[in-house]
């Protein structure tokens, strides 16, 4: 069976195709970046204008480089949600048009579960059931992952996610959108252990997260050392932080689940000292991290292909999906299976 993948609920145009018997046969994306830099944030008409623009081109490059043309395709998935509404839309719309046009059946799938499910385009791939962190700019969760359309949420953020709060400082420290991976570096460069920043929600026996405190204390501490040597030390400490909350919480939800996998997906995975961290922290429970290719743990077409095409395998497709973008979407809330 061969998907047609269509990711455009952010800033990322993403297509892929992908086979049930030969795996993924191409993908493409888009980055919306340097479009948005200049606001300091994604402006979401623009974001829409933009997947609109580069739909069809990605189209027909991962086509060629699949070595496939459109009588080929089985299903067509793509991502109805979390996410902006008017960019949900363009690759909804053209998704339902494409597949009415090839007589061929489309489904929504959900952003997250696409983040949840990439690390297993991987050769080494964990098996199920297992548990995920999902960090991203818009989520920060906890899941049991059981199976295909299976999970159970156990912990979410209070208030900001992950990458939110480490845009937000980026910010306050003068980097440029997205702050992230700059922040990274910076703080590389930084004694994390100079400055004490809390540890939010460490200690509170939970799985929840709150990071919003933290961005008030790193702004405490800039207005008390303003001066340029002490940026690294900040953002050090900074990071130290959220990677020891991202970290203890991990570990304590494979304890809770008595799970030896953890797979990390979203933006927020990509940082160095996290993954270290982790690797460590479960590696002396005996267990193992598995990461998404770098290139599948941002955004990207590739993760709705293959979360599609395992739920059309599993009958978890609903032939009468209408359709729908659903901008608020609890992962949690699909139904079990
Ligand atoms: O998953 P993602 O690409 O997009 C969604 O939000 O869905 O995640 C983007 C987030 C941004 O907040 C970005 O700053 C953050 O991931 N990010 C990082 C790093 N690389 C990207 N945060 C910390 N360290 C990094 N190296
Ligand atoms: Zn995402």
């Amino acid at each position: 069976m061969r998907v047609l993948g269509i990711e455009s609920s952010c800033d990322e145009t993403g297509l892929a195709i992908f086979d049930t018997e030969n795996g993924l046969l191409s993908h493409a994306v888009h980055s919306q970046i340097a479009l948005h830099a200049e606001y300091g944030g994604v402006v979401p008409e623009l974001a829409s204008r933009d997947h609109i623009r580069y739909m069809i081109p990605l189209m027909r490059q991962v086509l060629a480089d699949a070595g496939t043309t459109l009588a080929q395709l089985d299903a067509i998935a793509c991502t109805s949600g979390p996410g902006l509404a008017g960019a949900l839309l363009v690759g909804t719309a053209f998704g339902h048009a494409l597949a009415a046009s090839l007589d061929i059946p489309v489904l929504g799938v959900h952003h997250l579960e696409g983040h949840l499910l990439s690390p297993l385009l991987s050769a080494d791939r964990p098996t199920f059931p297992f548990v995920a962190l999902l960090v991203s700019g818009g989520h920060t969760q906890l899941m049991a992952v059981r199976g295909t359309g299976r999970y159970e949420l156990l912990g979410d953020t209070l208030d900001d996610a992950a990458g939110e709060a480490f845009d937000k400082t980026a910010q306050l420290l003068g980097l440029p959108y997205p702050g992230g991976a700059a922040l990274s570096s910076l703080a590389e460069q930084g004694n994390p252990s100079r400055f004490g920043l809390p540890r939010p929600l460490l200690h509170s026996g939970d799985l929840d997260f709150s990071f919003s405190g933290l961005k008030t204390a790193v702004l405490n501490l800039l207005r008390k050392h303003p001066d340029e040597a002490s940026r690294a030390d900040i953002a050090a400490a900074f990071q130290a932080a959220m990677c020891d909350v991202l970290t203890a919480k991990s570990l304590a939800a494979l304890k809770q689940q008595a799970s030896q996998q953890l797979v990390v997906a979203g933006g927020v995975g990509a940082n160095r000292q996290l993954r270290q961290a982790l690797t460590a922290g479960v590696a002396k429970l005996g267990g193992k991290v598995f990461y998404p290719e770098l290139q599948f743990c941002t955004d990207n077409g590739a993760m709705i292909a293959y979360a599609g095409a395992m739920r059309l395998q599993h009958g978890m497709h609903d032939p009468t999906d209408v359709f729908t973008v659903r901008p608020r979407w609890d992962l949690a809330s699909l139904a079990p299976v």
